[in-house]
């Protein structure tokens, strides 16, 4: 099971390096087999000598060069970091990122071997115009992403589960993953308003592979929950 935690605008360095190191030590103590992830704030960015598979929130599509505000893949390079987070909503609805945008963002950090969580999902409108309008609005986001490259995990996230504490039901979760299982093997993840009470009824689910957390992983003893329940899960399938 995949469990990870979007540290979002949050956390400063000092903050993250704690979080990181207390988890670490959390993950050791339990013996935790799981995969974890923890996506610090780009400044929080640090070298972690962890099992915790530290990655960026967002990168630009270049090694370096003149993208103002942007860090490129040298920054990532210089903290040893090989995982990226791309196409969140919040990065494409806040900070207006294309689908054209975001697809060369992926095939750069595809072409450099990184591990990617790529999200999708859809705005509460899409979702109240029905099924159909929902899979093309989604399918769109599929637009010049290889979903067969073997280092991509799927973060599904409706946007308008994102930070509201709303969540679809969970009869809605599993067939809307299981018809997105049918466009690409990878991983799937679920995100959006996952938290200690319903964590473990979604990574239940059978079309659900983990969970991608973000106000409620803030409290990284929730997050630990979390992944408690994810191990529990595991055994319990064994
Ligand atoms: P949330 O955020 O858990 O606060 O809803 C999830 C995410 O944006 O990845």
């Amino acid at each position: 099971m995949i469990v990870a935690a979007n540290l979002k605008t949050n956390l400063t360095r000092a903050q993250s390096d704690s979080y990181i190191k207390e988890l670490g030590k959390f993950l050791d103590q339990k013996s935790i087999t799981q995969d974890v992830f923890v996506f610090p704030a780009t400044s929080s960015l640090n070298s972690h000598a962890t099992k915790i598979n530290v990655g960026a929130q967002n990168a630009y599509p270049a090694e370096c060069g003149a993208f103002t505000g942007e860090i490129g893949l040298v920054h990532l390079s210089e903290f040893g970091i090989k995982t990226i987070l791309i196409g969140h909503s919040e990065r494409r609805h806040i900070l207006g990122e294309t689908q054209d945008e975001i697809a060369k963002k992926y095939e750069f950090y595809k072409s450099h071997g990184f591990q990617i969580i790529y999200c999708i999902g859809e705005p509460l409108e899409v979702r109240q115009a029905g099924n159909a309008a929902l899979m093309e609005y989604l399918s769109a986001q599929y637009d010049g992403i290889d979903t067969s490259y073997e280092k991509l995990i799927i973060a599904y996230e409706p946007v308008w589960a994102i930070g509201t504490g709303l969540t679809p039901t969970l009869e809605d979760i599993e067939s809307l993953h299981a018809a997105l299982k049918e466009k690409s093997t990878a991983p799937l993840l679920y995100g959006g308003s996952v938290k200690v009470s319903n964590a473990k009824e979604v990574m239940a689910l059978r079309s659900v592979d983990g969970v991608l957390v973000g106000s409620a992983a803030l409290y990284r003893e929730h997050f630990e929950t979390m992944i408690s329940y994810a191990q529990e899960l595991e055994q319990e399938k064994q």
